[in-house]
């Protein structure tokens, strides 16, 4: 068994994606957070934010967070504000090591215009949201020990440079 491997990082730096294939590569369990939250609630995550708000999505991260918590051999791949909690931050950490994904805005952007399943990029001026959200949670993302970037590098690129990183056998 392993310990458990956190994939996070802002939206559109290809947590899921990458978390799944780490996963497929190292034969652990591949866990998309949002995934299952929307399972759970019987909803899409922009419903969830219309029907009962921001927090009510926040307390089932948490809730999700500290059950996940009791489990080894995954690669988790949360969503892009899961670390704003202090709380999540630490039980994550704790039970794992966590790769931070990142991207530049202008990267970000090009991946997500064209999807409105992002609450928080709804709208007009997305660039604008991507920038004031990265600025606003820079600390967070930038506290995580291990950070890679995705801006031009494939799925495969990214997965093989976190075996290398976390000098893991296949
Ligand atoms: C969010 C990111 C989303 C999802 C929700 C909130 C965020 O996940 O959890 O829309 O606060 O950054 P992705 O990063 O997978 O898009």
């Amino acid at each position: 068994m392993r310990e458990n491997i956190i994939i996070t990082g802002f939206m559109g730096t290809g947590k899921s994606i990458v978390a799944e294939e780490l996963a497929r590569k190292l034969r652990m369990e591949f866990i998309d957070m949002d995934q299952i939250i929307e399972e759970r609630q019987e909803l899409t995550i922009s419903d969830i934010f219309a029907r009962y708000g921001e927090n009510y999505f926040r307390e089932q991260e948490n809730k999700l967070v500290k059950e996940l918590s009791r489990k080894e051999n995954m690669v988790i791949a949360t969503g892009g504000g899961t670390l704003i909690s202090s709380d999540n931050n630490r039980i994550l950490s704790q039970k794992g090591k966590i790769i931070c994904l990142y991207a530049d805005s202008q990267t970000i952007y090009n991946r997500v215009k064209r999807k409105n399943d992002r609450p928080l990029l709804n709208g007009e001026n997305i660039l604008d949201k991507i920038n004031h959200l990265l600025k606003e949670r820079k600390k967070i993302y930038a506290n995580v020990e291990w950070k890679i970037d995705t801006t031009n590098f494939t799925t495969q690129e990214v997965v093989d440079k976190i075996i290398n990183l976390l000098k893991l056998e296949r």
